[in-house]
């Protein structure tokens, strides 16, 4: 019998989901949810979400009592806020702050990767607004440069809040960007990355091939 109480709105493409999946893995907790796939776009939303989610938008956690959890930040904290471990979300001091705002700005590149994608599967070609794209893509390189620097020091001292996100929003580009190149600019962050991302947590939620 299934120990599921909660139920995910979920799809294996989405960077966000699989934050929170990894998440779950790393505390421990996810046989506590069953998932429920869906398949949306900016242009053809789906209707079980936006029943529970009037933003529409994944992940959505269907809590044991019915209430629901959005978005990916408040899913995490309230997943961190369930386990006995050590906290993957420090909950005070200057760390938090720190983590949170490495965590917000892995965020920030899995929007802008996000958007493009979008810009690119789903307008058709002629509508592509080229100033658009740009200005997300270079969004994302501002991104790793930081990121660059903080795989020196920062991200290499916990599997947290801030190494999650930032390995999911890597993950993502190395599934929607895989032209990218990214490691040749950033040969440190590549290799903090090949580490973590052959953790179990990792390995269990890789974007679908
Ligand atoms: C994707 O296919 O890239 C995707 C799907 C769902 C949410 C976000 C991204």
């Amino acid at each position: 019998m299934s120990a599921a109480t909660m139920k995910l709105f979920h799809n294996p493409a989405s960077p966000f989901v699989r934050k929170v999946l990894v998440f779950l893995h790393e505390t421990g907790q996810r046989e506590r949810v069953e998932l429920e796939t869906v398949l949306l776009s900016p242009t053809s939303p789906s209707a079980a979400v936006n029943a529970h989610n009037p933003a529409g938008k994944i992940p959505a956690l269907c809590l044991a009592d019915g209430s629901l959890l959005h978005d990916s930040r408040v899913i995490v904290d309230y997943i961190d806020h369930q386990h006995g471990g050590e906290p993957l979300i420090p909950r005070d001091g200057a760390a938090r702050w720190r983590r949170l705002t490495l965590a917000s700005l892995a965020d920030a590149v899995m929007d802008a990767a996000v958007l493009i994608r979008y810009e690119t599967a789903t307008r058709p070609e002629e509508k592509h607004w080229a100033d658009w794209l740009d200005g997300q893509q270079a969004k994302i390189t501002r991104a790793l440069a930081e990121f660059e620097t903080a795989a020196s020091a920062e991200l290499p001292s916990r599997f947290d809040v801030a190494s999650i996100g930032v390995a999911c929003a890597l993950g993502y580009l190395d599934f929607r960007q895989p032209e990218l190149s990214w490691r040749k600019s950033f040969p440190t962050l590549a290799a903090w990355y090949a580490e973590v991302s052959q953790r179990p947590s990792m390995l269990a939620t890789q974007p679908p091939v």
